[in-house]
């Protein structure tokens, strides 16, 4: 709980300079000259030391998928990842729709999760009350067009009565139900994957969002959009507005770096997800919209699927694919590769995420906060997969891709649980604690 790191490149909320960071008992006591070592002593010459990643949209499957994800084995590709906070789904099995879900979810939490953990209670037509009753939860996640799982509502005077009801910031998954059903119907059998990204086209993504920014302001309700993935969407936010912090949206990783069609030739179902990956031109207006702002944050829908899952024809296989353990090094090879600052990743993958839902004590290098850490060398080039995956599916999208830029060491409240690959899976987060939308 007590280390000191000395002579690192500290990722500090507004500029990074070189110095040292001292831990006593979880929280960051020191930070710039440290004189004493206290506690295990790291040194950190060469490497950046950043706040430890936050990814605000991940499906764990626990309970109930565990053949794909747990709570543990998610977290453990978290810290792999250098991700010590996760926000995770309601879509699994019973779907935490229910405050007994949500105590026994959060129960198995703290008996296995390696990372800090917030959850998302999931909304249907009928449980208002639970929305509204249940306590310490990141926010409430509306499907609006149905994907994995069976949680939907899509009908508006649903959807009023939910926004309309309560103060909790309300995370949808925006794809407009009513299209993708009449699109499915005119479309008829299709066997070919590529057409994903036609069947859920974007205009049923800006449909969907478009709703949700009109209720929000309606309602003057706090709102979260998913894996923003369309270009329209991001013009639809600069139009609408923004209204001083009540809209915030996020992006994948993926969906900024791999492009529909080509992918499906490549990829095939794995390449499969909801909402689909979309053409170059889109990625590119997610980039822009990513560094003026209108996009907050990164995300990766870790969506794990097994590989007999994704080998079925399309039709049949699941949408999803893993992410949490590469986010992080695809970013950071973004930036490598001049497509953004390496600051820019930092924002979007630490103290964006805090931003978004109020994550006290996370994101940012600051004394006081808590001892959260990844430490990543910006020149180690790895190829995906040649390291053995730590998610239960055991594959990645980006498999095969050398990538320039990855976490070296991943820190929990002053401990060590990641070096050089190696987990420390003894090691346990604590609940999130959350001041928006509270
Ligand atoms: O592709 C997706 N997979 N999108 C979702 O919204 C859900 C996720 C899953 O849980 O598999």
């Amino acid at each position: 709980m007590t280390l000191t790191i000395r002579g690192g490149r500290l990722a500090l909320p507004d500029a990074i300079v070189e110095g040292d960071l001292q831990i006593e008992d979880g929280k960051i006591t020191r930070l710039g000259t440290v004189e004493r070592d206290l506690g295990e002593v790291i040194d950190a010459r060469g490497l950046l030391v950043m706040p430890g990643v936050i990814d605000p949209q991940v499906h764990f499957r626990d309970p109930g998928l565990t053949h794909k994800e747990d709570l543990h084995s998610g977290s453990r590709a978290c810290l792999a990842g250098g991700v010590t906070s996760y926000l995770e789904m309601p879509n699994t099995k019973p779907a935490t729709i229910s405050l007994e879900a949500m105590a026994a979810k959060k129960a198995r939490a703290e008996e296995v999760s390696c990372a800090h953990y917030g959850f998302f209670i999931g909304a249907t037509p009928h449980n208002l009350e639970v929305l509204n009753a249940v306590e310490q939860v990141c926010g409430i996640k509306i499907f609006m067009g149905s994907s994995t799982g069976d949680l939907l509502v899509h009908e508006r005077s649903a959807l009023e009565n939910i926004f309309g009801h309560g103060q909790r910031l309300i995370a949808v998954h925006a794809e407009d139900e009513a299209r993708l059903l009449a699109r499915k119907a005119a479309f008829g059998a299709v066997t070919d994957v590529a057409l994903h990204s036609e069947l859920r086209d974007a205009e049923s993504a800006r449909l969907a969002s478009d709703l949700a920014l009109e209720l929000s302001e309606r309602y003057q309700r706090r709102l979260h959009i998913l894996h923003l993935s369309t270009k329209e969407e991001v013009e639809l936010l600069r139009a609408r507005g923004k209204g001083a912090g009540r809209v915030t949206a996020e992006v994948t990783p993926q969906h900024l770096t791999l492009h529909a069609p080509e992918i499906y030739a490549r990829l095939g179902t794995k390449a499969q997800m909801n909402p689909p990956l979309r053409s170059a031109e889109h990625a590119a207006a997610l980039w822009a919209g990513l560094k003026d702002g209108t996009l907050d944050c990164i995300a990766t829908d870790h969506a794990p699927h097994t590989l007999d899952e994704k080998a079925q024809p399309y039709g049949t296989a699941p949408s999803g694919m893993p992410g949490v353990e590469t986010a992080l090094p695809v970013m950071l090879d973004a930036a490598h590769r001049g497509l953004c600052r390496v600051e820019d990743v930092v924002r979007w993958m630490t103290d964006g995420p805090r931003r978004c839902y109020g994550i006290v004590g996370k994101g940012r290098l600051q004394v006081g906060a808590d001892g959260d850490l990844a430490l990543v060398d910006l020149a180690r080039r790895t190829r995906v997969g040649d390291r053995p995956y730590q998610t239960k599916v055991g594959w990645n999208p980006f498999e095969g891709t050398w990538l320039t830029g990855w976490p070296v060491m991943t820190i929990v409240l002053g401990q060590v649980a990641m070096r050089d690959g190696e987990i420390d899976d003894t090691v346990r987060g604590r609940p999130l604690r959350f001041s928006a939308g509270e």
